[in-house]
Order: structure tokens, then sequence, then C-alpha cells
């Protein structure tokens, strides 16, 4: 027998070393959460784009309106109703739902929509499926 165990422990601890030498000043993002960038203002324009997105890869679940009513995966929240949001709906919160994922079954999209703004226009699209508070 030769040391093929010493030999793997060696390769682990090459590759656990490279990737704990991942430190933000390196620029190599490390492990966490990293905080949202700046919102992207509403417009016209962002919303359009949202919405876009929206159709290509939201409605399966929280169908075309928003609405979740049919029920392909059970409690898509209905994302015209900001007081049934289960994890709050300031729109940080709205984006962290959405790049991260929420609850059990809403998937990360961060991998996906790779651009933060994009994200941002989701959340100025769902903003605008929202019924106008009284008295604006
Ligand atoms: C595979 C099905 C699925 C897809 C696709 C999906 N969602 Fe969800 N989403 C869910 C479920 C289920 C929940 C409720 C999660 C929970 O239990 O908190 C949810 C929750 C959310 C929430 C959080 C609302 C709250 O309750 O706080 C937001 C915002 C949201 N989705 C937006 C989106 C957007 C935008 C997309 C497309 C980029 C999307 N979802 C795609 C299933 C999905």
């Amino acid at each position: 027998m030769k040391y093929p165990h010493a030999a793997v422990c060696l390769l682990m601890s090459l590759i656990v070393t490279s990737v704990a030498a991942g430190d933000p000043a390196a620029g190599v993002p490390t492990a966490g959460t990293p905080a949202a960038g700046a919102p992207v203002a509403s417009s016209p324009e962002s919303i359009a784009r949202g919405k876009s997105l929206y159709l290509q890869h939201c409605t399966s679940c929280h169908g075309k309106d928003g609405r979740s009513l049919v029920d392909v995966i059970s409690d898509a929240t209905d994302l015209t109703d900001p007081e049934a949001y289960y994890s709050g709906s300031s729109d940080r919160e709205i984006f962290t739902s959405i790049r991260d994922g929420a609850g059990v079954s809403m998937p990360p999209f961060s991998f996906q929509i790779k651009d933060e703004k994009d994200i941002w226009n989701l959340v100025n699209f769902i903003h605008s499926l929202w019924p106008v508070a009284e008295g604006e």
C-alpha cells in the first residue's frame, strides 16, 4: 500500500486553502450574503424591463397577473397584495426574496438573473401590481 490517503488529504487541504484565500481585498467573492446594491429608481422603462423578466421567469408559480391563482406550487405569494407577503414587503426585503429565495419553495434567482439592476427592475414591476394607496 502506498499512501493514497495522505495524497487525498494533501489535495483536500490545497483546495481548502485556495478557497479560504478568497478574501474581499483580492476581489474574490467570499461566502455570505452581500448587501443589495443601490436600487434602480422606478420608471416606465424599469417596470417594462421587470415585466419582461417576470414573464420569462416567474409566471409558472406566481401566474401572469402575480396573484398565484393557479396553484402549481402551493402557497406562492400573491404578489399583488403587499400585506400577504411572508418575508416582508419593503424594497430590500423583496429584492432579497428574489435574489436569495424565500420560504421553502421560492428559488433563488441570483444564478439566472445575474445583474442586480434587473432584480431591482423586478422589484419595481412588482410594485406596479400593488393597489394604489388611498389619497394618491
Ligand atoms: C418554483 C416556483 C416559483 C418561481 C419560479 C418563482 N417563485 Fe416567487 N415564490 C414562490 C413561493 C412558493 C413563494 C412563497 C415562499 C414562502 O413560503 O415564503 C414565493 C415568494 C416570493 C416572494 C416573497 C413574497 C413574500 O411572501 O415575502 C417574492 C418577492 C417572489 N416570490 C417573487 C418572485 C419573482 C420576481 C420570481 C421570478 C424572478 C419568482 N418569484 C419566481 C414560488 C416561486
